[in-house]
């Protein structure tokens, strides 16, 4: 079973920094998710919100700022005043970073997918991981499938994950199919026996997110789950 360290090494950096991505490389973490949506100037930045409020000191959407006022701000004291130094990393600067010592998953934040056509992030994180290999070490979940059906057409090849926070009802499972996902991303609590079975019987791998406690864990190893997200990391767990 796969751990995929979420959001980097979260639980104990700041989550989607370039610290809490080399932690978790640190300490052993072999895959990192992480969470990627567009700037005002539509550069590619990691954070999970659709605002700033949370894990950094400015107020409002992401979408509002330009990189050159994202790139000052502080990312790191929400978590720790011993991480104020830290700052929301650009796409482009992990994947040169990490993308070669360790395999990504990428997830498409939805703001940035429903957008006019020619502002969308598809195109670009396309053109940015067309340009990385080998492409096999990164792949990319969205919940949103419109997402997954442009990287599809903008990058055959490109390995796609199906995320949703449910089980599948048979529309989605036959598009999940249509796309060619390698994997399907499903919430602990909705995970049960006979979703991990369709899965496998269409040969798609299934992970869960986000294992939060030992009982989280045993589930997915009685369910025989191929991966978790989790905060913390494998070494954690034992
Ligand atoms: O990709 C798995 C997980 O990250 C999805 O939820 O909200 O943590 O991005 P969230
Ligand atoms: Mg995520």
């Amino acid at each position: 079973m796969d751990f995929i360290a979420h959001r980097g090494y979260s639980a104990k950096f700041p989550e989607n920094t370039e610290l809490a991505f080399e932690q978790a490389l640190l300490y052993g973490a072999k895959i990192i998710e992480l969470d990627v949506t567009l700037t005002k100037d539509a550069k590619i930045v990691v954070i999970h919100d659709a605002t700033l409020d949370r894990t950094t000191k400015a107020k409002g959407l992401v979408a509002d700022y330009s990189w050159h006022e994202l790139k000052e701000l502080d990312a790191g004291s929400w978590k720790d005043e011993k991480f104020s130094h830290v700052r929301i990393p650009l796409f482009s600067s992990v994947l040169e970073k990490f993308g070669k010592e360790i395999a990504i998953n990428v997830e498409i934040k939805k703001e940035s997918v429903f957008l006019d056509e020619d502002q969308t992030i598809e195109p670009r994180l396309a053109e940015m991981l067309s340009m990385f290999a080998p492409l096999k070490h990164i792949q990319v979940s969205s919940f949103e499938p419109l997402a997954l059906h442009r990287m599809r057409r903008l990058l055959p090849k490109a390995e796609l994950c199906y995320l949703t926070k449910e089980k599948l009802n048979p529309d989605q499972r036959e598009e999940m199919e249509y796309l060619e996902v390698v994997a399907q991303h499903v919430c602990i609590d909705d995970v049960d026996e006979a979703e991990v079975k369709l899965a496998h019987k269409a040969g798609i791998q299934i992970r869960t997110f986000t294992i939060k406690n030992k009982s989280d864990l045993a589930k997915a190893k009685a369910l025989q789950v191929d991966g978790v997200f989790s905060d913390f990391l494998e070494s954690d767990w034992t």
